[in-house]
């Protein structure tokens, strides 16, 4: 199959095979329907109560499961360039792919950062034959250092629509400014880790009842929420957009809530881990439970899981940020933030979240694909209704099925899943990815 690098970044592929999905149920945004679809030369090309396998076709079996448009990530870390001993673009796309997805935007905290049209360029050409679109995410600012604006234009240029320094805030409110009134210019999306350093300090977890007690310092929950109310202000006063990464406390849901009845232009994600697990799971200094925005108490928990459910968050994002085990097993105020969360986002929001299936889809699938610009009203194949004509980037999953998350059988490089030993239920079954079978009952194709 040949592969090529389209005008917006995009991996175009050549015909694939013939495909019936047969047996299950069609979720998408028009709605919920019994229905097989067949998929030929890479598109959907029938939806019907009832199709005959034409001669040579795959048939897909989907009795008892949904069968939805490919789930998005919005904040997927894919290591490459400069970390590939953590993971790779080709890896990484495995995980997702397993995972139900079949697009991740790929975070620009690489070595080096990807701020400049030439890595950009070289992430677009190393994600050909992916078994995911790999949509790159450019830096706010050079070196993601927060002093210079990026070239965001010649990025843009690229396909480049969404723009975060992740892993770090941009402190400067000036620059920030600026970035903002850059990126409404170009039609771009800023997306902020929100994060004051000089709250956040060398803090290496929720600053409150655990890290007194663990004698592990820090971080207030006000580190994160500072800079959302800020960015607010800024969102108000230019008239711009803005998306929000990884909100984690109570406040950050209260502020984005009023700042979305007022009309504002702001959309949020939150991680599966932090409405799964709580502060707590500290307590034995495994660094396996340290991330930023660290995990925070049961109450935070709550109020991330009433955002989602009242739509102030638009978008479960997995933060999937692998490190090799000798990067990660160290103490836990040295061992570096982050954990996997491409295979297991999915069955985590059907087991934690007490939400209809077709709402859990609108988090992962087509809210997510229209933020990023990935989805058809923006020119892309992504997160669309299940249609004639339609890409055929489609992801089938069992609701029901229970299954128990072994970290060592993992398709990343790195085992940094705080969910090992984990029994989780709804699992994907299925990964369309342009027409391609690329995961067939749970198993990786390629
Ligand atoms: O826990 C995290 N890990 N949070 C971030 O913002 C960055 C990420 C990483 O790159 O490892």
């Amino acid at each position: 199959m040949g592969h090529t690098v389209g005008d917006r970044g995009e991996s175009v592929t050549g015909a694939g095979p013939t495909l019936v999905i047969r047996g299950g149920t069609v979720v998408d945004q028009s709605g919920e329907r019994r229905a097989d679809v067949l998929i030929a030369e890479g598109r959907v090309a029938a939806v019907e109560s009832r199709i005959a396998r034409p001669r040579g076709a795959v048939v897909l079996e989907a009795d008892g499961c949904v069968v939805a448009p490919g789930l998005v990530d919005l904040h997927t870390h894919l290591r490459e360039p400069g970390r590939e001993e953590s993971e790779t673009i080709e890896t990484g796309t495995r995980a997702a792919s397993l995972g139900g997805f079949t697009a991740v935007v790929a975070m620009p905290n690489t070595e080096p950062a990807l701020d400049s049209a030439e890595a950009v360029r070289n992430v677009q050409e190393l994600a050909v034959g992916a078994s995911a679109h790999v949509a790159v995410a450019g830096a706010i600012t050079v070196g993601r250092a927060g002093e210079r604006l990026a070239p965001m234009s010649e990025l843009a240029a690229l396909g480049v629509r969404l723009f975060t320094d992740d892993g770090a805030g941009v402190q400067s409110a000036g620059l920030m400014r600026r970035a903002l009134d850059y990126a409404t210019g170009l039609g771009v999306t800023l997306a902020q880790h929100c994060e004051d350093r000089t709250l956040a300090g060398d803090g290496a977890m929720h600053e409150g009842a655990w890290s007194s007690r663990l004698g592990i310092p820090g971080m207030p929950a006000a580190a994160e929420e500072v800079m959302v109310a800020r960015d607010i202000a800024l969102v108000r006063a230019l008239g711009a957009r803005m998306h929000f990464l990884h909100l984690s406390t109570t406040g950050s849901v209260d502020l984005v809530r009023r700042a979305k009845s007022e009309g504002l232009a702001v959309t949020a994600e939150a991680a599966p881990h932090h409405f799964s697990l709580t502060d707590g799971r500290t307590a034995d200094y495994d660094p396996v439970f340290k991330v930023n925005p660290p995990l925070r108490p049961q109450a935070d928990v709550d109020a991330l899981k009433a955002g989602l459910a009242d739509g102030t968050i638009d978008a479960i994002a997995t933060d999937h940020a692998p490190h090799a085990p000798e990067l990660k097993d160290l103490p836990f105020d040295q061992a570096p933030p982050g954990m996997l969360g491409l295979q297991t986002a999915l069955s985590l929001a059907i087991s934690e979240l007490d939400l209809p299936v077709a709402r859990i889809l609108a988090l992962l699938s087509w809210q997510p694909a229209s933020i990023c610009g990935l989805d058809p009203v923006h020119g892309g194949d992504q997160g669309g209704a299940i249609v004639p004509g339609a890409a055929g980037n489609i992801c089938v999953i069992d609701p029901t099925a229970t299954w128990t998350v072994e970290a060592s059988m993992l398709a990343s490089r790195s085992r940094n899943s705080p969910y090992d030993g984990r029994k989780l239920t709804g699992r994907v079954r299925h990964t369309v990815f342009r027409g391609e079978p690329v995961v067939i009952d749970a198993e990786a194709q390629r």
